[in-house]
């Protein structure tokens, strides 16, 4: 599809979120003219043609360019897809690990968000070789590091509102929290893989941590660095549950059960294929600032 003489051309799906902005800058950085999705008016850049558009039913056409980035809700961006013609154009589209986590999850809305992620994958897979088009599917774990995440920005937010955080002493499961810009940069090195078909990375982070290491490096790059209290399980039940009445907090029993359960997956295959190397978790205070509109 690249013209020789003309910069190559991308269209890309949620290209306002935390990830959308950094794969933008990206592009941008690298020379191609993008045309932006968001559901709302956005102040015209250089090189950037916004539209606005509604996933699934009404968010433009998608010939005439090279490539195709989905940063926004994967089954929507599917199903638009599916249906819409894209000539062979390549397509990196963000999904989730949550597909492997939610799966059994005790709560039936997370159980039918992995089954939703399931079909996204299944409809790409299926629409994308038909077109004879390279298609990558990137599953980042928890992302952190553009102050909009609904996680490690959201405990930080907690944590300087009221000078300390809570958690109960055994919340050791594994996590492996990963930085906006190492995702973005692993969407830029899929924008050169070739082939039809689709091919999947999982995108954790480079370090696996404990749930509570976690919350506490989080903790300790805020000023002033609020407490972090380690409560006995029932007391912390407890306070969880006052919490959430008085509506400090809205985190369903799932989610806290998962405080617990290691969430750790191979970063080795995006290694190999994408030349992949996240960065350590060493946070500072300005990762949870919220970002400039
Ligand atoms: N955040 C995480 O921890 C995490 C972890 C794993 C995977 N992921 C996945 O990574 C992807 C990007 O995540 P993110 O955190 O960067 O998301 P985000 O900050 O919430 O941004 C979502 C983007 O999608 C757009 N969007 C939402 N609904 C839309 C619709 N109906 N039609 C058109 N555009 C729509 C939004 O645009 P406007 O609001 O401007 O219209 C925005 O640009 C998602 O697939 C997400 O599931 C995220």
């Amino acid at each position: 599809m690249t013209t020789p003489g003309h910069p190559p051309r991308a269209l890309l799906h949620g290209a306002s979120g935390q990830i959308g902005r950094r794969v933008l800058a990206d592009l941008r950085a690298r020379g191609w003219r993008v045309v932006a999705l968001s559901r709302e008016e956005r102040p015209a850049m250089a090189g950037v043609e916004w539209r606005r558009g509604v996933l699934p039913d009404s968010a433009g056409p998608g010939d005439g360019f090279d490539a195709i980035i989905s940063c926004g809700p994967l089954d929507l961006f599917s199903h638009w897809y599916a249906r819409t013609p894209t000539g062979d154009a390549r397509v990196v589209a963000f999904g989730s690990t949550s597909v492997h986590v939610k799966a059994d999850s005790s709560d039936p809305g997370e159980r039918d968000v992995a089954a939703r992620l399931r079909l996204a994958e299944t409809r790409l897979a299926d629409a994308a070789p038909a077109r004879g088009a390279a298609a990558t599917l990137l599953r980042p774990t928890l992302v952190y590091g553009a102050g909009s995440d609904r996680n490690l920005t959201r405990i930080a937010a907690l944590a300087r509102r009221h000078g300390f955080f809570i958690l109960p002493h055994d919340a050791r499961g594994l996590r492996q929290p990963v930085h906006v810009d190492d995702l973005a940069a692993a969407a830029v090195a899929a924008l050169s893989l070739r082939g039809p078909g689709l091919r999947a990375y999982d995108l954790p982070g480079g370090e696996t941590l404990a749930y509570r290491e976690m919350v506490a490096r989080v903790l300790a790059a805020l000023q002033p660095p609020p407490r972090l209290l380690v409560l006995p399980g029932p007391v912390f039940a407890l306070a969880a549950r006052l919490a959430r009445v008085t509506g400090l907090h809205d985190a369903g029993a799932a989610v806290l059960a998962r405080m617990r359960q290691d969430l750790a997956f191979d970063a080795g295959p995006a290694r190999e294929a994408l030349g992949y190397a996240p960065r350590p978790f060493l946070p500072d205070a300005a990762m949870f600032d919220a970002p400039p509109r």
